[in-house]
């Protein structure tokens, strides 16, 4: 079955981003705010998520319809049990070509010092850590946690170790709360062989209130670091790449811009979500997705799997990002369930 498939736009599948669980030991407040996420918001119940049989089976079903790249989101991925017997599984896949495919997680990091080595046994190629702040104050209250900066740190030192490189640092940038720590935490990465790299704040979700002021472009966070170490642009790897790369021009190393706001990327979108019950998502800011549980639960062949995958894909015209502003949604999916 399978073969590439390309959408509405003459988009290929290439990636798979499948969130493993809804659930997160963090809150921060761009994404679940405490008040919406508090001790009595209803989880996904254990039996309605996707087991690691189900999903190893749809991903293999979406490496035959051209899928090379492979990563685990949430929520945040570390919570799911076992989640090293998912990623074994999934790094014993191949794509037609008999390669494995590219295999990463994202991660908030706190877990990570326990899990890099075990995780990396397994098979996962690469890690990216989310970290917003260096600042312990600042940090615990964009997470609404009372994790210290350190223990992510850690994380991110442990996966490195355990040769899960190089390690990707997302830091999001929100006007008036964070964008004081744009320098300190482009000082404290250079040179270390992580790659730290910018979002600007997007609205995802419902419950944020995102405003476009809040927003700082990618080109004034080049603008803010170049001054003090001067910065050259550096060819994308490959077409579709998300993140604009900079590279110091004293040979530190380099950073990423991913400008979703101000520059969108949709015209390469080449990206699937599969979310946490088993439905897919066509776009990070799409309203509805559409259910692959019940065709796995019901007895359904590899070929109607993958006929089921092709449609979804060849309907696909999302462009929210290049359209922001022209289409008000009220029912986006929420970052949390998605996993960004
Ligand atoms: P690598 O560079 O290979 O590590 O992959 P990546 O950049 O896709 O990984 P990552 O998950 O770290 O993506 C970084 C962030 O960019 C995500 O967490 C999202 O916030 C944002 N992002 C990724 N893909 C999309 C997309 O398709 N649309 C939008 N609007 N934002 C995206
Ligand atoms: N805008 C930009 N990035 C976001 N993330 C979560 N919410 C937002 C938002 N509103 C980031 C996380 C993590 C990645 C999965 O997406 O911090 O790095
Ligand atoms: Fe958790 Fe990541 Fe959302 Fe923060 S952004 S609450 S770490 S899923
Ligand atoms: Fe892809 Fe949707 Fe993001 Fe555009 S807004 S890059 S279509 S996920």
């Amino acid at each position: 079955p399978g073969g590439s498939v390309s959408d509405a736009f003459g988009r290929p599948l290439r990636d798979l981003r499948i969130s493993v669980t809804d659930r997160c030991n963090f809150r921060c407040t761009y994404c679940m705010p405490r008040e919406l996420f508090g001790a009595d918001h209803a989880f996904l119940p254990h039996g309605a998520l996707l087991t690691f049989e189900e999903i190893t089976r749809f991903a293999r079903i979406a490496l035959a319809s051209g899928v090379r790249k492979i990563r685990l989101t949430g929520g945040e991925p570390l919570l799911r049990k076992q989640i090293e017997t998912l990623v074994g599984m999934l790094a014993g896949l191949r794509t037609p070509d008999g390669e494995p495919p590219e295999l990463t997680l994202t991660t908030n990091g706190t877990l990570l010092a326990r899990k890099a080595r075990a995780l990396a046994d397994a098979g996962l190629t690469r890690v990216t850590v989310s970290l917003d702040a260096l600042d312990d104050a600042l940090f615990e209250r964009m997470s609404d946690s009372g994790v210290p900066v350190a223990t992510i740190l850690d994380g991110i030192e442990a996966a490195a170790a355990a040769g899960l490189k190089p390690v990707k640092v997302n830091m999001v940038v929100r006007r008036g709360m964070n964008d004081g720590q744009i320098l300190p935490m482009a000082r404290h990465f250079r040179g270390t062989g992580h790659t730290l790299r910018f979002i600007e704040y997007m609205d995802v979700g419902n419950t944020n209130g995102w405003r476009m002021d809040e927003v700082v472009t990618g080109a004034e966070i080049v603008r803010i670091i170049g001054a003090e170490f001067p910065l050259r642009p550096v060819q994308a790897r490959y077409r579709g790449e998300v993140a604009a790369r900079w590279a110091y021009e004293d040979g530190a190393g380099e950073i990423g811009l991913i400008t979703s706001v101000s520059q969108p990327f949709c015209g390469d979108c080449t990206r699937l979500r599969l979310s946490p019950e088993g439905r897919l998502f066509t776009c990070l800011f799409a309203e509805q997705g559409h259910d692959i549980r019940e065709l796995l639960r019901s007895g359904a062949s590899d070929d109607a799997l993958a006929r089921r995958l092709a449609g979804v894909w060849q309907a696909r015209d999302d462009r929210y990002s290049e359209r922001r502003g022209e289409a008000h949604r009220d029912h986006k999916v929420e970052m949390s369930y998605i996993g960004g």
